[in-house]
C-alpha cells in the first residue's frame, strides 16, 4: 500500500489534470508532495490555476521554463532526481505530454520509482511533435497506465505494452469540466460567437501558417465576433511576424484566460478554433462544435461523433467555411472518456496497487 505519493507538474493543463487528482488523494489519504518544473511561469499560466482550483501549493518550484526542448526537458530532469532522492515516494505521477512529463518520468524510473501516467496511451502519430515523443516514451517506461479512453487503451496494446500495466479510467479532464464547467448549455443561441486559441509549434513558428491563420480571422471577424486569449509563444511569434496590430484591428486580443473563465467562454461560444488537445474536449464536453487547426488529432472520439473538425491542409477558404458552417451535431449518448470519475479511480489504484 502506498504512503507517498510524488506529483510532478508544469504547464498550464496539468494544473487542471493535477487539481482533480490531487483532491481525490486527498480523499483517499494517500499523502502527495508536488514538484511544479516551473515550465509554466507567468502568472496567468500558472498561479492563477493554483488559487482557482484550489491545488495546494507545490513543495518544490524549480523555476524552469524556457529555452530549447533538449534544455528544459534536462535541466528539468536534473532537479526532479535531486527532489526524487530527498522524498524517496513509492510512486510518481506525471501528467499528459509536456517536457515535464518526460523529465518526470525518466527521473523517477531510474531511481525505480515507479511511475504512474495519466493520460497514457494517447498518440498523433507525428513524431515531428514534442508531445508525440514526450507521450511514447513516458508511456514506454511507466508501470502504470491510467488511459483516458477505449482507443487510447488500443493504442498502448497495439505497441505491445502488457495488458497488466494498462488500466482505464476515464479522463480526468472529463471530471474537470464537469466539476468547473457544467455540461447543460444555457438555453437558446449561443452568442459569444468565435473563440480562438493557437499554440503549437506546428502553428506558431511557421511563418506561412501563422499568416493563413491571421488572414482566416480576419475574414472570420467580418462574419461573427472573435475572440482570442493568446498564449505567451503565440504573441511572441505574432509580434515578430509583424502581424500582432493588424489582427488587433478585428480580433478582440486578450490575455490568456484562467481556466473556469476559459470554460465559461467555450459555452458561451457559437464555435471554437483551436490547435490544444484539451480545448477540442472542452468544446466537446460543454457542447460547442470545434474546429481544430491541425494535420491529425489524438482526440479521434471528438471528429467521429461530428463534434470537431480537422482543417488538415491549412487554407484560408476551408478554414472559413469549417467555422461558419460549424453545426451541433444530433445529440447522442456516447461517453467516450468515461463516468467523470476518472480522478478517484486513480486515487484508489495508486492508494491500493502500487
Ligand atoms: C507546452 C506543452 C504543450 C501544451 C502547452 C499548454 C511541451 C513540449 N509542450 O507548450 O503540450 O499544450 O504547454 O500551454 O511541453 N512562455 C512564457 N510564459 C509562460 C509559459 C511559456 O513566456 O508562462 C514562453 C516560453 O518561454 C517559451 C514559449 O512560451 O518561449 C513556449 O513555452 P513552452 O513551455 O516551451 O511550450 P508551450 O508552447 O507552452
Amino acid at each position: 500500500m502506498a504512503q507517498k505519493i510524488v506529483s510532478v507538474v508544469g504547464a498550464r493543463p496539468q494544473f487542471v489534470k493535477a487539481a482533480v487528482v490531487s483532491e481525490q488523494l486527498r480523499a483517499a489519504g494517500l499523502p502527495e508532495v508536488m514538484i511544479h518544473t516551473g515550465q509554466h511561469y507567468d502568472a496567468n499560466m500558472s498561479d492563477v490555476f493554483f488559487a482557482a482550483l484550489g491545488i495546494p501549493e507545490p513543495r518544490y518550484n524549480l523555476g524552469i521554463g524556457g529555452g530549447r526542448h533538449g534544455e528544459m526537458t534536462g535541466r528539468q530532469l536534473a532537479e526532479i532526481e535531486r527532489c526524487l532522492l530527498e522524498e524517496r515516494p513509492d510512486a510518481v505521477v506525471v501528467y499528459g505530454d509536456t517536457n515535464s512529463t518526460l523529465a518526470g518520468a525518466l527521473a523517477a524510473v531510474k531511481l525505480h520509482i515507479p511511475v504512474a501516467h495519466v493520460e497514457a496511451g494517447l498518440r498523433s502519430f507525428n513524431n515531428r511533435m514534442p508531445e508525440e515523443i514526450n507521450r511514447i516514451v513516458t508511456d514506454r517506461v511507466s508501470a502504470v497506465l491510467f488511459t483516458p479512453s477505449q482507443v487510447a487503451s488500443a493504442n498502448l496494446r497495439a505497441e505491445g505494452i502488457a495488458e497488466s500495466r494498462i488500466v482505464e479510467v476515464g479522463d480526468v479532464m472529463y471530471d474537470a469540466a464537469l466539476r468547473y464547467g457544467g455540461t447543460a448549455r444555457p438555453p437558446g443561441p449561443a452568442s459569444g460567437g468565435c473563440v480562438v486559441t493557437i499554440h503549437r509549434a506546428e502553428n506558431t513558428d511557421d511563418a506561412t501558417r501563422l499568416g493563413v491563420i491571421v488572414a482566416a480571422l480576419i475574414e472570420l471577424s467580418r462574419l461573427m465576433r472573435v475572440t482570442f486569449p493568446v498564449h505567451p509563444r503565440t504573441r511572441k511569434a505574432l509580434t515578430e511576424a509583424g502581424e500582432w496590430g493588424r489582427l488587433a484591428a478585428h480580433v478582440e486580443l486578450t490575455e490568456p484566460l484562467g481556466y473556469i473563465e476559459m470554460l465559461a467562454a467555450v459555452r458561451a461560444a457559437d464555435v471554437i478554433v483551436t490547435d490544444s488537445g484539451g480545448l477540442q474536449k472542452e468544446a466537446y464536453f460543454l457542447e460547442t462544435p470545434c474546429v481544430t487547426l491541425r494535420g491529425e488529432t489524438e482526440w479521434v472520439e471528438t471528429v467521429a461523433l461530428g463534434w470537431n473538425r480537422l482543417v488538415t491542409e491549412l487554407n484560408v477558404p476551408d478554414i472559413v467555411a469549417a467555422v461558419s458552417g460549424a453545426r451541433p451535431p444530433a445529440t447522442d449518448d456516447a461517453r467516450p472518456y468515461g463516468d467523470g470519475h476518472a480522478a478517484a479511480k486513480i486515487a484508489q489504484f495508486l492508494r491500493a496497487t502500487i
